[in-house]
């Protein structure tokens, strides 16, 4: 392997020098970050560049000029020999514990915008990049006046797109963009939300932390000097080139110039195999490495390369310059360049941006088939390109370039022309259809067209006299001209009909590769794209009473013109444009001093801490000595005997150590993975037989991860299929084979009433309808992870990314063979769960254990998020068949509903789902209500608990059937749900106890305070009116409601009083990210103030600490949405113990002195008489009120973009009853976290599988969660308390999990805007038809009609005829 070699490395890490000697050359700048310096604050969330988490800010200084340029950039892709002589600052770097934070982390902390944090450092690093940008002095702008004091020039636009990049899966983003525009000059602070800075109406910049430009150091002097010297004639003050890191030995190589470059491919050494040529390195977040290289070749010194020319002809750009770069010089220039340049601002995200480079695109482009939207812009543009092969150095067309076979390694391409269309008559547009609209998104079809046209004296229009249409992504080899449309348009003068044998034409063009995903979608994009630009060069389109506009952007056609020429829209704007509107909020909730602390919207506990990036997550804890690193091999066929496994020969395979399976499970031992407590086991490894696609089969260890992942990669394993049935894949497959896991009695729902009866009293039935919806993965941004560590006497710790320590070595014992108490697991915080990191998180666990226990080293294991994907599984997929009966008046009598739902390969939660879905369901009074739901046992990965796991199913089944009910009356949907939302006696007969007093139930008022309000029959009616007016868009509004029940849990908790009057406070629960140790903090200073005057102050002395299996046992589950209120009142009963003991103290000092003790004072005093200061509590639920029931609705008005099927979700307004919230802020965040979480699982969150049943959407690439662009324009949350119930705890309830089906508003209301569009374009069955979920933009095109241009076309050719 070779190394750096020739000169050393040279970076400056937040101000410190770090020499990377003797590294890989193919070491990222993220793993030598976190393996060779103390830095932790970048994560690794993907390593494609698509999430952000390893965002950090790079600074380089120019000798000759004297300057720093700094710029954000993804850490996992830049490679470390690429930052020679550069300035990293992390999160650490701008701020941190020991010399203050940096007000983008106060900032952060104090909107309330980190919730497992592991995003936060991220999210922190591209907020100050962007402030960093918005105010350095910019050339020739000096007399451009400064921000107002406190704040940057940072815009609020620019605000919301600088995390446009970054994923966050806890905080639904919205406070982070608060954070974010806190900065902004142009901000009006009032609109900021809740924070911890002001209250509502005082808003003022001083209350904010200070924030002054320029405070942080980004380059320091020393590299400056460095630098300098080496760069510098000392004599003459000449700059020349810095020399070149080569060497014999070396991997990475520098040339200076073509010539260089040339004699290194000539060299004996090269070796197309080994070697790799790299701009910036971003294009193996797409094309990931399948096995080591050890020779680089950097080309972003070759001065050829990085020309940027601008001329009166064009723009010359060398193929190293930066899309960024890129950009800004088209930004500046004629109404082409500037397309293209808003064209390339949706070009993945600010950070890959900035590194990204144009040649590496094309480049991918020809030679990789990359669906470039860069490779089509400039197709259409006529743009040219210089290439330099061995032998020549030749000028192509950029058609000509794409249309070679694809290009050898040693063609270099030199850089990029672009001409000046300003002097000439033309009109150019450009359009993509992603699921994002910022970018970070790659596009379904992008298309770049550029007519010129002149006057036609016959029609009055345009005369297309050239045309060029390019059209890619849409599964060709690359970017394609139209050719045949392009010569039948050219001379003719657009009409209806000239377009619509254009779009004949183009269908036949448009022909996507055998395996391409959506297309007819894809094809029906492209006939949208044209038409919509056609549309824009015709005279006579128009239609007075259908107006709309077709603004440009993500999902949308676009429209425009250029020099002069009229635009001619098929419609005109009927109301505001509804892309890019800013992101604006309000929040309303009580806010209740009886038990304060506890009621108080405090900031969570140590926000500021995630944000610098110090937190300590599992695979922050420094590598113990001799510590190993594994990555898992996991079958791919869902059926067979796994015959062997090999490895290829190649270089990742060299650095096997061992890879550790069945085998090696000790005797005594089991071969167990995780096991849900009396449902049953999962197997550690598939042995003898794989029994899905994705199982564990043995796990490679290396000496570092990468070595373990690269590895793991070159497995090849032998498989037999001989004697085995074929898998059972899918729910009828299970449904044939009668193969299912059965609830036992105690956990199944109850049938209530006489469905026959019911049904008999019917007017209406509806007896076969349908609903299907698809699985969703966790997306935590912390993968699986483990370390283990083994100790003496045959015992372990596990560091583990866990839900569920205490099973966890529960499964670790029984797999090890050894008791319980040899096994701790230590939890200290878990970036993100959501239920995966329960039964999932302990195979991690269990496999490092083995794998130490076999090896007797440490053994740490952090999956990559390909393999995460794949293992992990996630929400349950269902089918539902539903027979209903109703009235004439909307009233239900009766419900049927038959349920299969894919439960994967074992038990885990899956016996539980069904009465959280029924739970859920019963919302409404179904009238009676009977079900047969089967857990269908598959050769798939096994499906787990994820956010309210078959509650949101439930939930959302019983708005398709009222939907369904309501267009087969005809009526309105709201009044459907209204008539048969449950009365108090209704609710307990299907509800039972949970039903609880009639004062607590607020699901009616709830519904009527939204549904019935002036304002929503007024915001319908506006709905309804858009409607009329506009063709290619549809509003639509939706008001759901929901219940969902909760099970209270016993729980342990214990407070420690240290002898310095600091408090330690452990409990059951495990902080992911919920704001648990926030809670029980406030709730720890609460039940302790009696003995203190200040109750207040004793919130800064308690210390939550990690959760440690062995010290609190019983420490049971994290989920379920309780465990925060069950640890605060375990906690609360601890203090009262307390108080109890230290009361007579207090009592006895006070008397003695006549003032109440101070704390310290009294802790001193209990030390002295040896009263026992720590005190232990475990919580059992009053057993006559163990669940109660959650209740909240909303409602969400969306607008979807028939030509495109892109929805934006306009506004969304969510009322919670949040009880008596034990902390506002923390309960907002978790609404507001969940409603996007769950907006992600119906619109957006593809959760493709190949035939085998494996995911294959498993990357950022194809998985899109929701991100800053697809949150709604405007989110209101307002949080009531119905009631006191002093049954709860401190009549707080709960809001983890339930505010996840309020979701459902937003697939609701699409369908009211899909339903517009049926309506519009006629559509067989115009009202009612099967919306499944998720509902993405292909679903929603198909609903809306793939056809409705042409029908469109046709309809105005027979008009025009008639
Ligand atoms: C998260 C993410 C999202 C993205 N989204 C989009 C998108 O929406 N639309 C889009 O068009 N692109 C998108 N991209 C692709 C991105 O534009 C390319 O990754 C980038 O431009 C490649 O540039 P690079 O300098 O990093 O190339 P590298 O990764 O360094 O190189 C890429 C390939 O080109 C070769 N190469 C590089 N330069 C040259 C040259 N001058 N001559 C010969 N060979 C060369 C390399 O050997 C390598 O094979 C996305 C990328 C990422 C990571
Ligand atoms: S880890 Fe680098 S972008 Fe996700
Ligand atoms: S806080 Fe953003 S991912 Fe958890």
């Amino acid at each position: 392997m070779g190394s750096l070699g020739g000169e050393t490395v040279v970076l400056a890490v937040n101000g410190a020098r770090h020499e990377a000697a003797g590294v890989d050359p193919s070491m990222t700048l993220l793993e030598f970050l976190r393996t060779r310096t103390p830095v932790r604050g970048p994560k690794l969330g993907c390593g494609e560049g698509g999430c952000g988490a390893c965002a950090v800010l790079i600074s380089k200084y120019d000798p000759a000029t004297d300057e720093v340029t700094e710029f954000s950039a993804s850490s996992c892709l830049t490679l470390v020999g690429s930052v020679n002589r550069c300035s990293v600052t992390t999160s650490e770097g701008i701020g941190n514990t020991r010399d203050g934070y940096h007000p983008v982390q106060q900032r952060l902390s104090g909107f309330h915008a980190s919730q497992c944090g592991f995003c936060t450092p991220g999210m922190c690093m591209s907020i100050f990049s962007a402030l960093v940008k918005a105010d350095k002095p910019k050339p020739g702008a000096e007399g451009e006046p400064a921000a107002p004091p406190g704040f940057s020039k940072l815009t609020s636009c620019e605000a919301e797109h600088a995390v446009s990049g970054n994923l966050c899966r806890c905080t639904g983003y919205r406070p982070i963009v608060d954070a974010c525009k806190s900065f902004a000059a142009d901000v009006d602070l009032e609109d900021l939300g809740l924070n911890s800075f002001w209250k509502k109406g005082c808003a003022d910049v001083g209350k904010l932390p200070e924030y002054s430009a320029g405070s942080v150091c980004t380059f320091p002097e020393f590299l400056k000097s460095e630098i300098k010297s080496s760069t510098v004639d000392q004599n003459t003050g000449d700059v020349s080139a810095p020399a070149a890191i080569a060497g014999d030995g070396g991997g990475w190589y520098h040339p200076k110039s073509i010539e260089e470059l040339h004699s290194l491919f000539e060299s004996n050494w090269f070796d197309t195999n080994s070697v790799k040529i790299v701009a910036s390195n971003t294009g193996a977040g797409v094309y990931k490495d399948q096995d080591l290289h050890d020779k680089y070749i950097d080309i972003k010194g070759i001065p050829e390369l990085s020309v940027l020319n601008r001329s009166s002809k064009g723009v010359e750009i060398g193929a190293t310059v930066s899309i960024a770069k890129a950009i800004e010089v088209f930004s500046d220039g004629t109404p082409v360049f500037s397309k293209i340049a808003d064209h390339l601002s949706k070009v993945a995200s600010p950070f890959v941006r900035n590194t990204a480079t144009i040649g590496g695109n094309l480049i991918m482009a020809q030679r990789l088939e990359f669906a470039s939207d860069i490779a089509t812009v400039l197709l259409a543009a006529g743009s040219t390109v210089t290439i330099q092969t061995a032998s020549k150095m030749q000028c192509l067309t950029l058609e000509e370039f794409l249309e070679q076979p694809p290009c050898d390694v040693r063609t270099i391409l030199l850089s990029v022309f672009v001409p000046d269309w300003s002097s000439d008559n033309v009109t150019f547009e450009t359009s993509r259809a992603a699921p994002r609209p910022f970018g970070n998104a790659v596009s379904y079809v992008n298309s770049a067209f550029l007519a010129r046209t002149s006057g036609d004296a016959a029609s009055g229009g345009l005369l297309i006299e050239d045309i060029c249409l390019a059209f890619g992504a849409y599964g060709v080899d690359h970017a394609r001209r139209a050719q045949k449309v392009e010569e039948f348009l050219k001379g003719k003068s657009v009409s209806a009909p000239v377009i619509l044998e254009a779009i004949r034409l183009l269908k036949d063009a448009i022909s996507p590769s055998k395996g391409t995903t959506h297309p007819e979608y894809r094809v029906s994009l492209a006939v949208s794209f044209l038409f919509s630009f056609l549309s824009s060069l015709a005279n006579n389109l128009n239609e007075p009473s259908k107006d709309s506009s077709i603004p440009n952007g993500n999902g949308s056609c676009a429209n425009g013109k250029m020099n002069g020429i009229a635009k001619n829209l098929p419609e005109k704007q009927a109301d505001v444009a509804s892309d890019n509107l800013p992101i604006r909020s309000r929040q309303a909730m009580v806010f209740s001093d009886e038990y304060k602390p506890v009621g108080k919207p405090l900031a969570k506990a140590g926000a500021e801490l995630q944000a610098s990036g110090e937190a300590v997550y599992v695979d922050d804890i420094p590598a113990p000595k001799d510590c190993l690193y594994g990555a898992f091999i996991y079958s791919t066929h869902p059926h067979a005997h796994i015959k062997g496994v090999n490895f290829k020969s190649s270089l990742a395979s060299e650095k096997v150590i061992t890879v550790i399976s069945a085998k090696d499970i000790p005797s005594g031992g089991e071969n167990v993975g995780s096991s849900f407590p009396m449902l049953g086991d999962e197997a550690l490894f598939g042995d003898p037989i794989s029994e899905f696609a994705g199982q564990n089969i043995g796990i490679v260890i290396a000496e570092t991860q990468k070595y373990a992942y690269m590895a793991a990669k070159q497995a090849v394993i032998e498989y037999s299929t001989e004697n085995l049935k074929p898998p059972i894949l899918t729910i009828e497959d299970a449904i044939q084979h009668n193969s299912y896991f059965h609830t036992p009695p105690f956990l199944a729902p109850k049938q209530i009433g006489d469905f026959d009866k019911g049904m008999s009293e019917a007017d209406h039935k509806i007896l076969s309808g349908e609903v299907k919806l698809e699985s969703q993965y966790y997306f935590y941004m912390e993968t699986q992870t483990a370390l283990a560590i083994p100790d003496e006497d045959n015992c372990i710790t596990v560091y583990s990314s866990t839900q569920i320590p205490e099973v966890t070595q529960n499964v670790i014992a029984k797999c090890l063979g050894i008791p319980c108490h040899n096994v701790r697991v230590i939890t200290r915080r878990v970036g993100g769960g959501f239920g995966g990191k329960a039964m999932k998180g302990c195979h991690v666990a269990c496999a490092v254990a083995v794998a130490a226990f076999k090896l007797r080293r440490p053994v740490r294991m952090y999956l990559d998020r390909k393999t995460d994907m794949i293992m992990a599984g996630g929400r349950h997929p269902m089918k539902v068949k539903y027979s209903v009966g109703f009235k004439s008046d909307g009233t239900l009598t009766a419900l049927h509903m038959d349920l299969g739902m894919n439960a994967g390969i074992s038990p885990d939660v899956s016996p539980m789902l069904p009465s959280a879905i029924i739970g859920a369901l019963k919302k409404y009074n179904w009238g009676a209500l009977s079900f047969d739901v089967k857990a269908c046992k598959t050769n798939v990965s096994s499906k787990s608990a994820m956010r309210s796991p078959g509650d949101v199913q439930g939930s959302f089944i019983a708005e398709a059937i009222i939907e369904h009910v309501a267009s087969t009356l005809g009526a309105d949907t709201n009044a459907v749900r209204k008539k048969n939302l449950h009365d108090i006696d209704s609710l307990k007969v299907f509800y039972g106890d949970a039903a609880g007093d009639p004062q607590t139930y607020s699901l009616v008022d709830i519904f009527d305070k939204l549904a019935a309000s002036p304002e929503y029959k007024q915001r319908a009616a506006a709905v309804e009116s858009f409607n009329g007016g506009s063709r290619w868009k549809k509003r639509g509004i939706s008001c759901v409601p929901i219940t969902y029940e909760v099970r209270l849990r016993p729980t342990p908790g214990k407070v420690s009083i240290m002898n310095d009057g600091s408090i330690a406070v452990e409990v059951g629960g495990v902080e992911i990210g919920q704001g648990l140790w926030t809670k029980v903090k406030q709730m720890a200073a609460f039940g302790l103030r009696p003995l203190c005057a200040d109750g207040e102050g004793l919130l800064d002395k308690v210390r939550v600490i990690q959760a440690d299996s062995l010290s609190m046992v019983q420490g049971g589950f994290t989920g379920g949405s309780t465990t925060s209120e069950t640890s605060c009142e375990a906690v609360r009963q601890s203090c009262a113990e307390l108080v109890e003991r230290l009361m007579p103290i207090k009592e006895s000092l006070e008397a003695t002195s006549g003032t109440a003790p101070s704390w310290s004072a009294l802790i001193t005093q209990a030390t002295m008489a040896s009263v026992n200061l720590a005190a232990h509590a475990y919580w059992k639920p009053d057993p006559a009120f163990v669940n109660y029931i959650n209740y909240g609705a909303a409602v969400s008005e969306v607008e979807v973009d028939v030509l495109t099927g892109a929805t934006t979700i306009l506004r969304s307004d969510l009322v919670y009853d949040c009880g008596q919230s034990l902390n506002p802020a923390v309960d907002l965040g978790q609404v507001e976290g969940a409603f996007v979480q769950g907006v992600g699982f119906f619109t957006n969150e593809e959760y493709a599988t190949n035939a085998d049943g494996m995911v294959i959407n498993d990357g950022t690439w194809t998985y899109k969660i929701p991100t800053v662009d697809t949150i709604p324009k405007q989110l209101n949350v307002e949080l009531i308390n119905s009631a006191r119930d002093k049954k709860r705890v401190l009549s707080s309830k709960a809001s983890g999990e339930p505010p996840l089906l309020l979701a459902s508003s937003v697939h609701c209301a699409m369908r009211e805007a899909i339903r517009a569009a049926r309506k519009e374009f006629a559509v067989d069955s115009p009202l009612t038809f099967q919306m499944d979920v998720p509902a993405t933009m292909a679903t929603v095109k198909e609903l809306c009609g793939l056809d409705v241009v042409e029908r469109h076309l046709e309809s105005l050719s027979a008009a025009a005829k008639a």
